[in-house]
C-alpha cells in the first residue's frame, strides 16, 4: 500500500475558518432571523476593474481566432506581463529586474506553501506571531515543523511575537534561522514595518545568511511614506529575499487568480556539500515540472490593471475599502475599544476588551452583535487576546456592523 507524507497528519484537523463557518451555521440554525454580517474571511467584495474586464473580453476574442490563438504559454509567465510589471513595480521605485526574475502564477498562497518544495528540510524556519497560516501548515507539511506543543507552538519553528507591546515591530531572532518569512503590511495585525525597520531585517539576513521570504500581498495599500513597498527598496535584498505579489487584493482576482514572485538572479543558496546555487533557477526548474502557466486570459487582465484606467479602477476599490477601515477604527475606539492596523492594509486587529480570549470574543459579538470576525489566536498564540475584522465589505454592511458592535458594548 501507498505510503502518505505523514507531515500532513501532524497538521491539526479543522482549519480556523471551518471552525468559524460551524459557530456561525449553529447560530442561523437557532436565530433564523438574524441578519449575521460577515466581516471574517478576507475576501474582496467589489467587482474587478472595467479595464481588466475589457482586457479578458478582448483576450478571449484573441483565443477565438487561429492567429492570436494561445496554448501553453511560458511557465514563468507572458513577457508582456513580467515587463509590464518591471516597469511599473518595480522601476519607479529605481529597481530594475529582468523578465527572468519574474514568476507569473495563479497567486500568492500557491508561491508562499510551494517555495518550500525548493528548500531542504533541515533548514530552521522562523515566523512572525501572529501570521497569515499559510506558511506554518506549509513548512509543517514539509517537514521542518517539528510537533505542535501545548503553547499552540511549533518545536522545531521559531516565533517572533508581534503584539501591542512592541508596538507590532518583531525582534529580530536570537536562535539561528535560515529562513525567515515577513508578511508586510501584515495580515492579520494590519501594521506595517517603516524603512528603517525593514532594513534592520534585511542587514540582519545578510549578516546571517538568512534568506527572507517577503509576502507583500496588500502592498497596493500602503498610504504612509515612510513605508517601503518593495524589499527591494533596501540594499542588499536582491542577495537576501524573495518577493511575493498577488493581484487578489490589488485588483478583486481572488476569484480570476494571478500573482507573481520576484526571484532575483543574485540571491544564492548552498548545497549540502557547500556549494553555492542561483535559487532562480531552482526555482524556474520546479514551475517548469510542477506549474504550466496562469492562463492568458488572466495575464492580460493583470496587464489591464497597469494601464491608466486600470490604475485610477484599482485606487478607487481601494480607496473604497480603505474608506471602511478607517470607519471600523473610529467606530470601534468610539465604542472603547483599542484597535491596531487599518492604516496601510484592509484589516483591523482589534485588542479585545477586559481580557477576554479571542473565542469568548468571537462568541458574544455573534450573539450580541450578530457580526463576525476572526479570532487573533487562529492565527498563532501571540494572536490571542486579538480579533480581526476586514475591511473588504460592503459599506452598509460596515456601518450596520459598527452600529450594532456599539450598542452591543454601551450595554
Ligand atoms: C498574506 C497573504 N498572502 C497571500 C494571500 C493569498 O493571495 P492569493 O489570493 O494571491 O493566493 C493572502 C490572502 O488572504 C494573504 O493574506
Amino acid at each position: 500500500m501507498a505510503k502518505i507524507n505523514d507531515n500532513f497528519l501532524k497538521l491539526p484537523g479543522s482549519y480556523l475558518f471551518a471552525n468559524i463557518a460551524q459557530k456561525v451555521a449553529k447560530f442561523k440554525k437557532e436565530n433564523p432571523d438574524s441578519k449575521v454580517i460577515k466581516l471574517g474571511i478576507g475576501d474582496v467584495t467589489q467587482p474587478l476593474p472595467q479595464a481588466s474586464i475589457d482586457a479578458m473580453h478582448a483576450a478571449i476574442e484573441d483565443l477565438a481566432t487561429k492567429e492570436r490563438f494561445h496554448g501553453y504559454g511560458p511557465e514563468q509567465g507572458y513577457k508582456f506581463l513580467q515587463d509590464t510589471i518591471i516597469d511599473n513595480d518595480y522601476k519607479p521605485l529605481g529597481i530594475d529586474f529582468d523578465s527572468s526574475e519574474i514568476f507569473v502564477s495563479d497567486g500568492a498562497k500557491s508561491d508562499t506553501g510551494n517555495i518550500g518544495d525548493i528548500l531542504a528540510t533541515d533548514n530552521k524556519v522562523g515566523v512572525t506571531d501572529p501570521i497569515y497560516p499559510v506558511y506554518i501548515d506549509s513548512n509543517v507539511m514539509g517537514g521542518r515543523s517539528g510537533n505542535l506543543q501545548e503553547n499552540g507552538m511549533w518545536s522545531n519553528i521559531t516565533y517572533t511575537k508581534c503584539t501591542a507591546e512592541n508596538s507590532f515591530i518583531p525582534e529580530l531572532p536570537k536562535e539561528k534561522v535560515d529562513i525567515m518569512y515577513l508578511c508586510y503590511p501584515n495580515n492579520p495585525t494590519g501594521t506595517t514595518l517603516t524603512r528603517n525597520q525593514l532594513k534592520e531585517w534585511v542587514d540582519w539576513a545578510l549578516a546571517n545568511e538568512v534568506l527572507i521570504l517577503f509576502d507583500s500581498a496588500y502592498e497596493a495599500y500602503i498610504t504612509e511614506e515612510n513605508v517601503p513597498h518593495s524589499i527591494y527598496e533596501i540594499d542588499g535584498a536582491k542577495k537576501c529575499a524573495i518577493e511575493f505579489r498577488s493581484y487578489s487584493k490589488t485588483a478583486g482576482f481572488t476569484g480570476v487568480r494571478c500573482g507573481y514572485t520576484v526571484v532575483p538572479k543574485e540571491l544564492m543558496a548552498t548545497t549540502n556539500t557547500g556549494e553555492k546555487v542561483a535559487i532562480n533557477k531552482i526555482w524556474n526548474r520546479r514551475q517548469c515540472t510542477k506549474f504550466n502557466g496562469a492562463s492568458y486570459i488572466t495575464q492580460r487582465g493583470a496587464e489591464a490593471t497597469y494601464s491608466e484606467q486600470g490604475k485610477e479602477q484599482v485606487k478607487m476599490t481601494i480607496d473604497f475599502y480603505m474608506g471602511n477601515a478607517k470607519i471600523m477604527k473610529e467606530e470601534l475606539e468610539a465604542a472603547g475599544l483599542t484597535t491596531f492596523g487599518g492604516l496601510n492594509a484592509p484589516y483591523v486587529w482589534v485588542k479585545t476588551p477586559k481580557g477576554m480570549t479571542s473565542w469568548d470574543f468571537f462568541d458574544e459579538m455573534l450573539h450580541k452583535a450578530n457580526v463576525v470576525g476572526t479570532p487573533g489566536v487562529g492565527f498563532g498564540p501571540s494572536g490571542e487576546g486579538y480579533y480581526r475584522l476586514s475591511a473588504f465589505g460592503e459599506r452598509e454592511d460596515c456601518l450596520e456592523a459598527m452600529k450594532r458592535i456599539k450598542n452591543w458594548l454601551k450595554k
